[in-house]
């Protein structure tokens, strides 16, 4: 699939969804994720600290996510002959990675659920009409059967995600299934998700202040993208 603009539908719909509560899932504040926060946050971490801090809080993140996804019941043996009433997912799970920067959450996803298959979508912003583009997307084939989690560091304005879960809606894929896993995110960009798709569940580590004139969130981290992957500017 290639260069396909993207109607993210209608700004505002009247579908009610379940309360607030239950569909933002902000991890607690303990000092171990804001000791980690103060890591990334500070513009003067070096590469390998700022990629390494953040797959902790991936970690995370994916970990309030997949707990959020629907279990059924199974019973195994122990080694000492009794039986262990337990539980298994009950739907195949998903990731679908948002590029460049929800790349960067792939390998903890994988490394938590070798047997996970990874959808990939880029969108990106028409220069001209600001609108998202759709250039590429490769997603598995019983995606709508599946529980997906939606992978993107950054929920800033809320254009992209609203791209993508538009593309998601496209292959069936229905809105209670979907689970936007972001490491910061904003206020504007959460209200835009949940005033369109109000049963999608967000699960953030931290909502920020707001979003400046250039659309980075404050107090942010900057451009995670190029902080992560090293293509930022030399200060
Ligand atoms: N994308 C980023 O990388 N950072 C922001 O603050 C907003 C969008």
């Amino acid at each position: 699939m290639t260069d396909t603009a993207i109607d993210t539908g209608p700004s505002h719909t009247a579908v009610t969804g379940p309360p607030v509560t239950t569909r933002l899932h902000l991890l607690p504040q303990t000092n171990r994720l804001r000791s980690l926060h103060t890591v990334i946050r500070d513009r003067d971490a070096s590469r390998a600290d700022f990629v390494q801090t953040s797959a902790q809080i991936f970690r995370l993140l994916l970990d309030t996510a997949l707990d959020l996804l629907p279990v059924t019941t199974r019973s195994v043996r122990t080694p000492v002959g009794q039986t262990y009433h337990g539980l298994r997912p009950a739907a195949p799970v998903c990731g679908v990675s948002i590029a460049r920067a929800g790349e960067s959450m792939e390998a903890e996803l994988r490394a938590m659920l070798p047997q996970t298959r990874i959808g990939k979508i880029l969108i990106q912003r028409d220069r001209t009409t600001k609108l998202p583009h759709l250039h590429y997307a490769a997603l598995p084939p019983d995606i709508a059967t599946s529980q997906v989690l939606l992978l993107d560091p950054m929920l800033a304005t809320g254009g992209t995600a609203l791209a993508a879960i538009a593309l998601l809606r496209e292959y069936g894929v229905f809105e209670e299934d979907i689970v936007f896993v972001t490491l910061l995110s904003s206020p504007e960009g959460i209200s835009a998700v949940h005033d369109r798709h109000p049963r999608v569940r967000i699960v953030t580590s931290a909502v920020e202040e707001r979003l400046n004139g250039d659309a980075y969130m404050v107090p942010g981290i900057g451009d995670f993208g190029d902080r992560y992957f090293g293509t930022d500017q030399p200060r």
